[in-house]
């Protein structure tokens, strides 16, 4: 599908933001091997979500649409999933993939999850390794490094690990298969990164302690938890960015995710001076939510590693938009992750900017940016990629003349609502 995008007079309005995509995987999976009933509303409705609910389904969790946005989760306990009748398919989804083998590698039987083309060329290495040393016996193509993942389940002892990589999937894959396994798992990470899946199994009674960089958890049941997803920030990212560069914007974002460890496109766009206010900050079952707005403003380059990196890696390709547009130079760095994720965010992101005119050069691990130049319309492509869709789609309501996105279905992944929202919000609201 083709989407055309034209620079509005002025970008006004309020979005009602999809459910948080990271916390909906876990309420999903955390919930169907909890003892009870939970009702999760506002899940996001993104086709990686589906993935997770029919991978749940297949494997015998009840899992009940309510309305349009809520489900009801009827929880099998710690021992009560079932053989799946067939290969299992998490399809453009690393989320579902890497937390459901940590699932799956403590479960009484076989399992094949594959995915789409982008997810069976990402890395499956860094969840093997961990969930191997725990006992389990999983194999991958490609040497053990590659989807499909075909998991013999069975008993699984704890374990204390440090990750290579800083990835919250890897450490919550090991979490999720130290609930199941006998002894205490340790997990240390090399720099923060989102800590969803801890808060939610504190909230549903599991025996976790976070000291530091170490995240320890003892086996145990878990008791269902209801909850109202926030408002996911790396969809606001796209608004905050759009109404930071448009020179006449405000756009209002209602219960957006404000976890600190979520929290650093907000900082990094402070940071270029743009005006982003945060309103009414309050925590809703575990998780910090506020009321962000964003006005049109000048923006100067910046300097983006080191720490900050977990914070905003699924905002690279939209914060390197802003930078396009921003006085002064910005640099990427650190950012080497973002070659591994639904595409080469870091190739892709410098050829289609490139294409519109941006003054954007690759390094191994990041971008360098030279901004203050006018972008102009063309025709991109997502690649397949949804946060590549959208940042084009951003571009576009800046960029001189009309822009063409192919493929910009893509952005139904994370966010299905996204072309509407920018549509209405073009419109004044
Ligand atoms: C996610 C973690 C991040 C992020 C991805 C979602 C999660 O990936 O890029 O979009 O929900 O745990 P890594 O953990 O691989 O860095």
């Amino acid at each position: 599908m083709k989407c055309r995008v034209r620079p509005p007079r002025s970008l006004a309005g309020e979005v009602r933001l999809p459910g948080d995509k990271s916390i909906s995987h876990r309420a999903l999976i955390l919930n169907s091997v909890a003892r009870g009933d939970a009702r999760v509303s506002n899940l996001s409705q993104s086709d990686d979500c589906m993935s997770t609910v029919a991978c749940l389904r297949s494997l015998g969790v009840r899992i009940e649409a309510e309305d349009d946005e809520s489900v009801v989760v009827r929880g099998v306990g710690r021992e009560g999933l079932k053989e799946a009748g067939d290969v299992l398919n998490a399809g453009n989804s690393g989320t579902t993939m890497r937390l459901m083998a940590g699932v799956l590698a403590a479960q009484p039987f076989l399992t094949i999850i594959t995915g789409d083309e982008s997810l069976r060329s990402r890395p499956m290495a860094r969840v093997i390794e961990p969930l191997r040393l725990m006992g389990a016996r999983i194999w991958g193509r490609e040497r053990d490094s590659r989807a499909p993942l075909v998991i013999r389940g069975g008993h699984l002892y704890g374990v204390r690990y440090r990750l290579p990589v800083a990835s919250a999937q890897v450490k919550s894959a090991a979490l999720l298969a130290a609930l199941f396994a006998e002894g205490d798992t340790t997990v240390i990470e090399p720099v923060p990164t989102r800590d969803h899946t801890e808060r939610l199994l504190g909230a549903m009674g599991a025996r976790i302690s976070v000291v530091g960089e170490e995240v320890a958890l003892s086996p145990g049941d878990l008791k269902a938890v209801s909850l109202t997803v926030p408002g996911d920030m790396s969809a606001a990212a796209f608004w905050l960015v759009a109404g930071a560069i448009h020179p006449r914007a405000r756009i209002v974002l209602p219960n957006t995710g404000v976890n600190p460890t979520r929290t650093g496109v907000i900082d990094v766009l402070r940071s270029m001076g743009a005006a982003v206010t945060v309103r009414n900050e309050r925590v809703i079952n575990g998780e910090p939510v506020a009321d962000l707005e964003v006005e049109s403003g000048s923006l100067r380059g910046t300097e983006i590693g080191g720490d900050l990196i977990p914070r905003v890696i699924d905002e690279v390709p939209v914060i390197a938009l802003a930078a396009c547009l921003a006085r002064g130079e910005t640099v990427v760095r650190d950012a080497g992750e973002l070659r591994v994720k639904e595409s080469d965010r870091i190739s892709l992101t410098v050829r289609e900017l490139s294409r519109m005119g941006a003054q954007i050069r690759e390094l191994a691990d990041g971008m360098v940016i030279s901004g203050g130049r006018k972008l102009r319309g063309c025709t991109g492509d997502s690649h397949g990629d949804h946060r590549l869709a959208m940042m084009l789609g951003v571009a576009g309501l800046v960029a001189e003349g009309e822009s063409e996105i192919d493929n910009c279905e893509a952005a139904d992944i994370s966010y299905p609502a996204f072309w509407h929202d920018l549509e209405r919000l073009s419109s004044g609201g």
